[in-house]
């Protein structure tokens, strides 16, 4: 197999369907690398699947910095993107570019920040200094508390316009990929459509060019609430606690350590 690269990743939009995931360690990255899936994000959904936060918003910079050495560490072949957190790209140009140069340095390939017009500029300067972009728009986590939830965006004919025209610019700006979160499939489709580089669904129905899933909600991990488009393709926490239970049980049984 070979390195993912940014250039790749483009070039397969028309050809081949990506199925990508999150990553936030090395074990798993390692695992899902050796298992060829193409891209892994280590997302600010960390906040929420391995850091026990309600939403993704308390995520810090060295917590993704950390996360981000680690799985680039593991993962041969797959393009590694870092998820820009919340706070890292909002408080003034400089401060964003000081910390995509950091994912950077920690091993990512790319870097991935939320938002449409609004971002067009910084998206610009990282690209124009090497640092590939990932753009995200649509639902955007890290706007839980503007939107009051976690809420399907684009459904009314204005707001389908709205994320067509972020997802344009964003696309204008540099990206080399765009992340559609939580839209009408028909409004995936559209822009998928529209754009020369790929679009990255999640709970954008199947006409995107690639797919995110979030790895617990994949792997059957989450055992709480889970949103409706997720397929779980195993079942994982059921066999964890097997193990962890037949492990107390066989030491209390004294079965373990077996006697010499
Ligand atoms: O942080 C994350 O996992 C994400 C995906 C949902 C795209 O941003």
């Amino acid at each position: 197999m070979k390195k993912w690269t940014v250039a790749a990743f483009k070039a397969a939009k028309g050809k081949r369907k990506l199925g990508c995931c999150t990553a936030y360690d090395a074990c798993f990255a390692r695992l899902a690398d050796e298992a060829g899936v193409p891209c892994l994000l280590v997302g600010d959904s960390m906040g929420m699947t391995v850091l026990g936060h309600e939403t993704t918003l308390p995520v810090k910079m060295d917590e993704i910095l950390s996360a981000v050495a680690a799985v680039s560490r593991a993962a041969k072949n797959a393009l590694v993107v870092a998820d820009m957190p919340f706070g890292s790209y909002q408080c003034g140009d400089d401060l964003a570019m000081a910390n995509a140069v950091a994912c950077l340095k920690a091993g990512a390939d790319a870097v991935k920040l939320e938002g449409g017009a609004s971002v067009c500029g910084l998206i610009g300067r990282m690209t124009a200094a090497g640092i590939p972009v990932l753009a995200h728009v649509g639902m955007m986590p890290q706007s839980v508390n503007a939107y009051g939830g976690f809420k399907i965006q684009g459904k009314t004919r204005e707001a389908a316009d709205a994320v067509f025209a972020d997802a344009k610019a964003v696309e204008a700006a540099g990206a080399f990929a765009v992340t559609l979160e939580c839209v009408p499939p028909d409004l995936a489709a559209a822009i998928t459509a529209a754009l020369a580089v790929p679009t990255v669904g999640i709970g954008a129905g199947p006409v995107c060019d690639a797919q995110w899933l979030v790895m617990h909600d994949l792997l059957g991990l989450n055992e709480g609430h889970v949103p409706s488009f997720v397929k779980k393709y195993a079942n994982l926490a059921e066999e964890v606690k097997r193990a962890f239970a037949g492990y107390v049980r066989e030491v209390s049984d004294g079965v373990f350590p077996p006697s010499a």
